[in-house]
């Protein structure tokens, strides 16, 4: 590998050019980042319907002692849905006496909730009843039999005869990460819940956000987060589609929404604000992809989009608005008076094709007319290609996708070598190394998408920014395949295409170098890049290559147009992502079987030959 490498030959690289995507998508969200613990908090997960659907709810004791029934008595308007729970036994009396330990309901979150002893959870929910009440909630093992914290409310009937809402701080004196939330009382009443929440008082930076998830997501260094999806932002049908109005405001206050694509349902506590925090928490620049009136199976005209105009308008006011402004007022009333540093938004999502879509191109210009009006600098992302060809319509970038096999994505190292040089730049926003090529994420679709990244980097004048999709899976909710991070209710572990992205953190904002690779193409699967950086006062060259064959190959690195000579070797280091199998995979029981190994390069100055082992990504850091 010939390198050039002084840095005036070269060539910046954006400071935006890895970043992450979140969709909620895989319980991603809604029993994995957010952290809140009940699943279905306020019974609505049959939208505005009674009988509601109440799943996970469940009842404690037979139908002797105890029944629950919806009705749409809450006080809040966007999600009238209540549950009332008749207690039909009582702890005294001759007959019909309740079990010791009580009847009522329990939530088991999201396959269970982790209970970890020593620490503390806030349990909030609203009550209502028309006689005294005497309710324990507790926090137990997945059968209940064991209680990991509980506490009483007890009110009298003049208390609680409107809603109330009630707070209960909980401290674990066990671990259990199967655990559940009960409601239980042996009191003959009829008490209504609405709105009930277990949040974990350690989240990270108090936001709400599951910290060992969101650690995963910072060890990538993100600079940019698009969010909140993907198909999530489409619906299969406009009307189950995300719509950020129905997710601000206080948590007790949103109705929730049911993800067609997907196929489960979100209370929406991580929402349109939520979204932001989490990016100026990352410290990465929010993208927000919006609706634009098209969905998988319906759409609106483009006659009619302006409803849908006004909504992005309002979205990009309730982020960069003033604290005076209609919508920035919202937001400084959930806590954030200062704006967020909203620059990019995308219109829609995989939404330009002519078939099956025929009014995309018509409905982006009405969006990109109102928002260049009233956000001149606001970047604006289409969804059509303009890899192949220019693009019909103004943009700044333009959205790219690809899931493919691995081996043609490694070939895909070159797709934009001969890519026009002016016109939009590419998002590439999805990228992955998919189908039985990768399993539930194998060192093979890893090393497929590093080729991939390498050609990216290289040609990073004209690709702007690239994520990976998707982020995150519950093991309980497979619904795409494979993903970044891998988790449950407490563990979790990065599939090997989640360490590839781990070696590019250097990239966005550093310097390319000039680099030639020669060598046999036809004995050869190698790809390689050359970047310089400064970090922790010293300056780096880091070369980086992926080594797709089976064989081990030697590489020697030809270092020209170096001020000083690399003078300590000896000081530099290695970084090596390989295993024994090709096809190996890490799971939750085994979550770091493929890793990236560092040590000290060893190697002569006059010779400065490395080896990619068979199957592998490495990266060389020099020190200057
Ligand atoms: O990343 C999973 C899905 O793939 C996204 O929702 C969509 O944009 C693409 O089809």
């Amino acid at each position: 590998l010939q390198v050039d490498a002084s840095n005036a030959s070269g060539r910046p690289i954006p400071e935006t050019l890895f970043g992450i995507f979140f969709e909620e998508i895989n319980h991603a969200g809604a029993g994995g980042l957010w952290a809140e613990l009940v699943s279905n908090r306020g019974f609505e997960a049959g939208g505005q319907n009674i009988p509601s659907n109440i799943w996970p709810w469940s009842i404690i004791g037979d139908e002797s002692s105890v029944y629950v029934v919806t009705d749409r008595s809450s006080c809040f308007e966007r999600n009238k849905i209540a549950l009332r729970m008749e207690v039909l036994c009582n702890s005294n009396g001759s007959s019909n006496v309740c079990p010791s330990e009580g009847v009522g309901v329990y939530n088991p979150g999201y396959w269970g909730m982790n209970i970890e002893e020593g620490k503390k959870y806030k349990v909030a929910l609203y009550v209502r009843s028309t006689a005294d009440i005497d309710l324990s909630v507790s926090l137990t093992s997945s059968d209940g039999l064991l209680t990991l914290a509980s506490e009483k409310i007890i009110a009298l009937a003049s208390d609680v005869s409107n809603w109330t809402k009630k707070e209960v701080p909980l401290e674990a004196n066990g671990t259990d990460h199967g655990a559940r939330l009960q409601l239980t009382t042996t009191k003959k009443s009829s008490i209504w819940f609405d709105q009930v929440s277990v949040m974990p008082v350690d989240t990270y930076k108090g936001h709400g956000f599951r910290k060992d998830l969101l650690q995963m997501m910072v060890n990538l260094k993100p600079r940019f987060i698009r969010f909140p999806g993907g198909c999530f932002v489409e619906g299969e049908w406009l009307r189950n589609a995300f719509r950020w109005k129905e997710t601000v405001g206080a948590w007790e206050e949103r109705p929730g929404h049911f993800s067609d694509v997907w196929n489960y349902w979100t209370d929406d506590g991580l929402g349109h604000f939520e979204f932001f925090q989490l990016a100026e928490d990352l410290g990465a620049a929010p993208i927000w992809v919006f609706n634009n009136g098209i969905s998988h199976k319906d759409h609106v005209e483009t006659a009619s989009v302006m409803p849908f105009v006004q909504e992005a308008l309002d979205g990009i006011e309730f982020a960069r608005g003033d604290s005076n402004s209609r919508w920035g007022s919202v937001r400084a009333a959930m806590g954030h008076p200062e704006p967020f540093e909203l620059k990019y938004v995308a219109v829609g999502n995989e939404d330009c094709d002519n078939d099956h879509k025929p009014y995309y191109r018509g409905n982006y210009l009405e969006f990109y007319n109102a928002i260049k009006n009233a956000y001149p600098d606001i970047k604006i992302i289409s969804n059509c290609d303009g890899s192949s060809e220019p693009l019909d319509h103004p943009a700044d970038y333009y959205d790219y996708h690809i899931y493919t096999l691995a081996m043609d994505l490694f070939k895909m190292s070159h797709n934009f070598d001969n890519t026009s040089r002016v016109g939009p730049k590419a998002f590439v926003s999805e990228y992955a190394v998919n189908s039985t090529d990768a399993n539930t994420g194998n060192l093979l679709a890893a090393l497929g998408e590093a080729g991939f990244l390498l050609g990216l980097e290289k040609n990073s004048d004209i690709v702007g920014m690239v994520s990976y999709a998707p982020l995150f899976v519950n093991t309980n909710d497979r619904r795409w395949n494979p993903d970044a991070i891998v988790f449950n209710s407490s563990h979790l572990y990065g599939t090997p295409s989640y360490w590839v992205q781990q070696f590019f953190t250097e990239s966005s904002g550093a310097t390319l170098l000039n680099s030639t690779l020669s060598g046999d193409s036809s004995s050869y699967l190698v790809e390689a890049s050359a970047i310089s950086f400064h970090a922790n006062g010293s300056d780096y060259i880091q070369i980086k290559a992926v080594n797709f064959g089976n064989e081990s190959v030697n590489l020697k690195l030809s270092l020209t147009g170096l001020d000083t000579s690399i003078t300590k070797v000896s000081g530099s280091k290695k970084k090596v992502l390989t295993s024994a199998n090709v096809m190996d995979e890490n799971s939750l029981s085994n979550p770091e079987m493929i890793v990236p190994q560092e040590s000290l390069l060893e190697m002569p100055e006059d010779d400065l030959t490395v080896v990619l082992p068979p199957h592998s990504l490495s990266s060389f850091d020099l020190v200057k």
